[in-house]
């Protein structure tokens, strides 16, 4: 009797001290900011993509609303940049119809305008003061917006039929990224000017 009731309690202890171990590790562990990516990410259009996109940065963004909507726009910014590396390099290409080549050049000056859109709102956020705070996430969401006013532009040179099937694919599956990427921006942006009030 004695001897079931101690190896009861034993039993009873390592159990508590799993429980304990593991709601702790969840405090440290990333386990708990990818969760915390994984939550935010439902207040955005395209969830999957933003917890694809973001999860890989858990370590930098923590369980910190601020830096998600930093490192969310770091990862457009890249994003957009290589497409506009990419497309500078096809427009240089030969083959292309002159339609083509104005398609080509008329985007990467729009995705230049989103590129310093994006900068700007990145550099705005790093250097916000507590008491402009209202103002900073208002520029940035106009910039953001910005942004994605020019994305769609570029993606609409793209949309008719004078264009060659595998670049306009190629393109357009680019600028369709980049779009969704800003937009989960923009919404995560708001969603952290929501939670500072
Ligand atoms: C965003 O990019 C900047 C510059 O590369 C970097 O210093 C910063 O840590 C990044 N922020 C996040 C949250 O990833």
């Amino acid at each position: 009797m004695a001897g079931l009731s101690s190896k009861s309690f034993a039993l009873l202890l390592l159990a508590m001290s799993f429980y304990i171990n593991s709601s702790f590790a969840a405090r440290i562990t990333p386990h708990s900011s990818t969760e915390f990516i994984r939550k935010s990410c439902t207040a955005t259009t395209y969830p999957k993509l933003c917890y694809t996109s973001l999860s890989i940065h858990s370590s930098a963004i923590q369980t910190s609303p601020k830096l998600l909507a930093n490192a969310a726009l770091n990862v457009t910014l890249s994003s957009a940049k290589s497409t506009s590396t990419m497309m500078s390099t096809l427009s240089q290409g030969h083959g292309l119809k002159p339609k083509e080549v104005s398609a080509m050049s008329d985007c990467v000056e729009e995705l230049s305008d989103a590129l310093d859109e994006l900068r700007k709102s990145i550099d705005e956020m790093s250097n916000a003061k507590e008491s402009n705070f209202g103002l900073m996430i208002n520029d940035v969401q106009t910039w953001v917006s910005a942004a994605m006013t020019d994305e769609s532009t570029c993606g609409d040179g793209f949309a008719g039929n004078a264009m060659n099937g595998n670049l306009k694919t190629t393109v357009r599956g680019r600028i369709v990224n980049i779009a969704q990427l800003t937009s989960n921006a923009l919404a995560l942006i708001n969603n952290y000017a929501l939670l500072h009030g």
